[in-house]
């Protein structure tokens, strides 16, 4: 008991330094979710990695550190986080984060403290979950996954790596969503269903028989509409 509580005023005293690849959008909605963890003394952002925007550059109050390349520059607390999803270009950013090299251990899951997380969740590392999202009992979740706010992720799901759950999108129970693939804004995977490879279910889609690898699905019920080349 006294050590617990000891842990947490460590927890308290030292809060983890966290470095953000991207900036604007997912970058800087990760940055919010830190400043509230930040409040519990849990986590500290530092500011934004970022190829586009010259060092110096505030997004959303958080400084440009530099480009992606200087991350190992940064003092070897630092924890890391990249939330690059984008429909359609998920595997080019799946690849650009494996190619930066950042150790497993590096990565920081960066929970909003208004997320629901199931205490029996297998999670992996450098995930996102927003406020207001939710993910159920008996679910395992892969590296670099993106859960926006409102997203829910059913029992005993399936979230690969690199998968992006939108706002407000269910990934109902025992439903899979395979590596990199892309759950838009207020779509619905139904239970036990499979969304394939860097796929993509757009806006409002609902889903109800498996999505092949790379295809773009739209719709009630979900269509195919166009392929992604894998
Ligand atoms: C599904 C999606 C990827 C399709 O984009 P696209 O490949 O550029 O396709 P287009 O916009 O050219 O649409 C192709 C056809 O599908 C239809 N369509 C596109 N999205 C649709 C949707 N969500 N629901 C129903 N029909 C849709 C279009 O009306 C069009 O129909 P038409 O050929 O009869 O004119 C895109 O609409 C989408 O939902 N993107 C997700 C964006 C996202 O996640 N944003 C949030 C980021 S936080």
């Amino acid at each position: 008991m006294g050590t617990e509580r000891n842990d947490r005023i460590e927890q308290r005293r030292s809060p983890v330094p966290l470095a953000i690849f991207g900036g604007r959008g997912g970058g800087a909605q990760a940055a919010f979710a830190a400043q509230r963890l930040e409040a519990q003394g849990l986590m500290r952002c530092v500011g934004f990695l970022n190829d586009n925007e010259p060092a110096g550059t505030l997004i959303s109050g958080y400084p440009v550190l530099g480009p992606f390349v200087s991350w190992p520059d940064l003092a070897k607390e630092t924890r890391f986080l990249a939330p690059l999803h984008k429909a359609k270009q998920m595997m080019a950013r799946a690849d650009a984060i494996r190619e930066l090299n950042v150790p497993l251990d590096r990565w920081a899951n960066v929970i909003d403290p208004q997320a629901v997380v199931a205490p029996d969740v297998s999670l992996g590392t450098g995930v996102f979950a927003s406020a207001g999202s939710s993910i159920m009992c008996g679910s395992r979740i892969g590296h670099h996954v993106a859960v926006r706010p409102g997203g829910h992720i059913g029992h005993d799901a399936l979230v690969e790596d690199f998968a992006f759950v939108g706002a407000n999108a269910v990934v109902c129970g025992y439903a899979k969503v395979m590596e990199g693939a892309h759950i838009a804004p207020g779509a619905l995977i139904r239970e036990g269903t499979t969304v394939g490879r860097y796929s993509v279910v757009g806006l409002g889609a609902v889903v109800v028989d498996d999505v092949p690898d790379g295809t773009i699905v739209a719709g009630n019920p979900a269509r195919i509409i166009n392929t992604i080349s894998l």
